[in-house]
C-alpha cells in the first residue's frame, strides 16, 4: 500500500530516492519522505500531500551524501499528516525506518516502549518499530541487522522494513513479511524497493526475497539471512520490462498511455501459444492431461477489476472446458466455508500479486487442499510465489491506479486456460481451438481499430461531465464489462455508477433512470439465445423513462433507441470483453480528466492493496 526505496551507492541519494518515490506513487500518494544517511544525526524531511510538496520542501539545503530511505504513503494507522508521514525516527534521530504493511501488535509494543522512556510523536504503527530497533541496536552493539532479526521477531502482521542508521550511514537494512520488497543490484550501488520500477533505470538485476529474509546493503555488497541469522542464497533475475515502459512517452497521463499500449500487451500475451499441430501449449500450469480430466470444478478468486476478468473466465471456461466455474471475491472467499479438495483448480487474478485478499484467500485455498494456479502480471510477486502454477500475462509495467491493459491481458490468459482445458479434456477439437486462437490473434488489430477511432467517444463524453450518475447494462458476457465500465468510471470520475445484467433492470434498479440519466448498454454481440433483442427491450424501457442511451454494438448490429453508437468490430461473442471495454476506459477517462480529476492517482485509492 505504499511504496519505499533505499539506496547506497555513489550517488547523490536524493536523486534515486526522488526518482524512485515518484515511479511508486502509485502505490499511496498521501504523503511522502526520506531519510538521508548524514553522519552524526539523520537528515528528515516529510511531509502530508503528494511527492511534489515533498520536493519543493527540499530546498538547496540538501545534504549531498550517498545513502537513504524513501516513502511514499497510503494512511492505515493516523491520518495522512507531516507527523504521520515516514520515515519514522528514534530519539536520538539517528535512527530512521520506512514501512509498508500493518504492525498488528503496535499498540503493546508502544505501551512497552513509553514505559521505557521513549517518547513518541506520530499514531502510526510504524514509529513502534523505529524505538524498538532503537533498543535492540543497542544490545547488539550497533549491529542493525541482529537488532532487525530480533525485531522481526517481536511483530505480528504483515510489513516491508527498511532501516538506516547515523553511525554506519552507507548500511541500509531492510526485511519483508507478506509485502513486496525487491533488491536492486546495481554496479558499486544497491537498491531495494517495492517494485522493480523504482531502480530499473539504474539496473535490470533483481534479486527476489523469501518470508522474513533479512538484506544487509552497502554499496559493494548484498548479504541475504534468515531470522537466525543464517546466509541465504540470492535469487537474482533479470528484469524484462525497459524503463521507458515506467516512463509517460508523451502521453498526458499513464492511463492513457496504458490504454494505447493495449494491442500491444494482448499481443505479447498471446505469443507462441499455438504448436504447430494446434495445440494450446501452457506449460507453466503443471498439469497433466489425467489432472486436467479429472477436475470437478474451479473457482476463481480476484478483487476490484482482476474479479471481472473471473466472471469472464466462468463464460469461457463453461462453454469451452465444460467444467463448472464459481467466480468469488477474495476478500470473502476464505470466511465462509469454501468447499476444496484436489479436484478443485482455484485460480487466482492479481496484476500486482500482492493484493493481501487475494493473498489470504489463496493460502486458504491451498491449505485446504486445493491446487492454485495463479495468473499474474508482476514477476516474482508474492502470490505467484505462493501458487502451484503461475500464468504471466505481459502487461509491462502498469502504473495507473485504474486497471486498463492488465485486465484485458488477463481475460486472454483465461481464454487460454479455457481452450488448453477444454482441448486436454476433449470437449473441444483441435480445429475449433485452431479457429478460436486465429480469433485471438486478431485482437490486437481490431483493439488498434476502436483506439484510432475514439476521438468522437472523447467528445461526446464531456456532454455528460455533469451528470451524478450512469447506469450501464450488459448480458451474458456483456455483464461483466458493464461492471468493469462502472467500476472505472466510480474510481476516475467519483460519479455514482453502477453496472447491471439486463434482465435485472426490472427488478428495481430501473427506478434510478429518471430524465437525462445516462445509461451505456453494451449490446451482445453474436445472436444466440436473441440476447441483443432483449438487450433492445431494455433499451426502450429506460429510453421510455428520460435515459440517454449509449450503445457499444458490433459493426453491423442492428440499434434501435440509441442517442449514439459506438462501433467496435466483430469477433467470436466471448471475445467481446476485450473490445467492449475499451471504450469504456476511454469515456472514464475523459470523464476524469474533464472533472479536473487526479487521473493516474485517484482519490483514497492505491494501486495494490496489501492490507485486508
Ligand atoms: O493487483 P490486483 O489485480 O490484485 O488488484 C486488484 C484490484 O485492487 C484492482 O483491480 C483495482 O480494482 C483497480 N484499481 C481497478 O481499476
Amino acid at each position: 500500500m505504499c511504496g519505499i526505496v533505499g539506496y547506497t551507492g555513489p550517488q547523490s541519494a536524493s536523486i534515486p530516492l526522488i526518482e524512485g518515490l515518484r515511479r511508486l506513487e502509485y502505490r499511496g500518494y498521501d504523503s511522502a519522505g526520506i531519510a538521508l544517511g548524514t553522519p552524526g544525526k539523520l537528515f528528515i524531511e516529510k511531509k502530508a500531500g503528494k511527492l511534489s510538496n515533498l520536493e519543493n520542501a527540499l530546498d538547496a539545503t540538501l545534504p549531498n551524501v550517498h545513502s537513504g530511505i524513501g516513502h511514499t504513503r497510503w494512511a492505515t494507522h493516523g491520518g495522512p499528516t507531516d507527523t504521520n508521514a515516514h520515515p519514522h525516527v528514534d530519539n536520538d534521530e539517528k535512527l530512521a525506518v520506512i514501512h509498508n504493511g500493518i504492525i498488528e501488535n503496535y499498540t503493546e509494543l508502544r505501551a512497552q516502549l513509553e514505559a521505557k522512556g521513549h517518547k513518541f510523536s506520530s499514531e502510526t504503527d510504524t514509529e513502534s518499530v523505529a524505538h524498538l530497533l532503537s533498543d535492540l541496536r543497542k544490545e547488539h552493539e550497533g549491529d542493525l541487522t541482529a537488532a532487525m532479526r530480533d525485531a522481526v521477531k517481536a511483530l505480528r502482521g504483515s510489513f516491508t522494513l527498511l532501516a538506516i542508521h547515523a553511525d554506519k550511514p552507507d548500511v541500509v537494512v531492510g526485511v519483508r513479511r507478506n509485502s513486496p520488497l525487491v533488491v536492486g543490484v546495481g554496479k558499486g550501488e544497491n537498491f531495494m524497493a517495492s517494485d522493480v520500477a523504482a531502480f530499473i533505470e539504474y539496473t535490470k538485476h533483481a534479486i527476489e526475497l523469501g518470508q522474513d529474509e533479512i538484506v544487509t546493503m552497502t554499496p559493494t555488497s548484498i548479504e541475504i539471512t534468515d531470522l537466525e541469522g543464517k546466509s541465504v542464497k540470492a535469487k537474482e533475475y533479470e528484469i524484462s520490462w525497459d524503463a521507458s515502459a515506467a516512463q509517460k512517452g508523451g502521453f498526458a497521463h499513464f492511463m492513457l498511455k496504458e490504454i494505447f499500449e493495449q494491442p500491444k500487451a494482448v499481443a505479447d500475451t498471446l505469443i507462441g501459444r499455438l504448436s504447430d499441430n494446434n495445440q494450446i501449449l501452457l506449460d507453466e500450469l503443471h498439469m497433466s492431461a489425467d489432472e486436467i480430466r479429472s477436475l470437478k470444478k474451479i473457482t476463481v478468486i480476484a478483487c476490484g477489476t482482476a474479479y471481472h476478468a473471473g466472471m469472464v473466465a466462468k463464460y469461457a471456461i463453461e462453454k469451452w472446458a465444460k467444467i463448472p466455474v464459481d467466480v468469488e471475491i477474495a476478500s470473502e472467499f476464505r470466511y465462509r466455508d469454501p468447499i476444496i479438495d484436489p479436484s478443485t483448480l482455484i485460480i487466482a487474478i492479481s496484476q500486482s500479486g500482492e493484493t493481501m485478499d487475494t493473498l489470504m484467500a489463496v493460502r486458504h485455498a491451498k491449505a485446504a487442499g486445493g491446487r492454485v494456479l495463479t495468473i499474474c502480471n508482476t514477476n516474482s510477486s508474492t502470490i505467484p510465489r505462493e501458487s502451484d502454477a503461475v500464468l504471466y500475462t505481459h502487461a509491462g509495467p502498469e502504473i495507473a491506479v485504474a486497471s486498463t491493459k492488465a485486465l484485458l491481458t488477463q481475460i486472454i490468459a483465461v481464454y487460454l486456460i479455457g481452450l488448453h482445458l477444454g482441448q486436454v479434456n476433449g470437449s473441444l477439437k483441435d480445429t475449433e481451438v485452431r479457429d478460436l486462437y486465429k480469433e485471438l490473434l486478431e485482437l490486437p488489430g481490431k483493439i488498434e481499430q476502436i483506439l484510432e477511432t475514439v476521438e468522437p467517444l472523447r467528445e461526446l463524453t464531456r456532454t455528460f461531465a455533469h451528470n451524478n450518475t450512469v447506469l450501464f447494462l450488459g448480458r451474458n458476457i456483456g455483464y461483466p464489462v458493464a461492471l468493469e465500465g462502472a467500476l472505472k468510471l466510480k474510481e476516475l470520475a467519483y460519479i455514482h455508477a453502477e453496472g447491471f445484467a439486463g434482465g435485472e433492470l426490472k427488478h428495481g434498479p430501473i427506478a434510478l433512470i429518471d430524465q437525462g440519466t445516462p445509461v451505456i448498454a453494451i449490446l451482445p454481440a453474436g445472436h444466440e439465445h436473441s440476447l441483443d433483442e432483449k438487450m433492445l427491450s431494455n433499451i426502450q424501457e429506460v429510453k421510455a423513462r428520460g435515459a440517454r442511451v449509449i450503445v457499444i454494438a458490433e459493426e453491423g448490429a442492428h440499434v434501435e433507441g440509441a442517442e449514439h453508437v459506438i462501433r467496435i468490430p466483430v469477433a467470436p461473442a466471448l471475445f467481446q470483453p476485450v473490445l467492449a471495454t475499451v471504450p469504456l476506459q476511454v469515456f472514464a477517462y475523459e470523464m476524469a480528466v474533464v472533472r479536473g480529476n487526479d487521473v493516474d492517482q485517484p482519490r483514497n485509492l492505491a494501486k495494490s492493496v496489501t492490507v485486508e
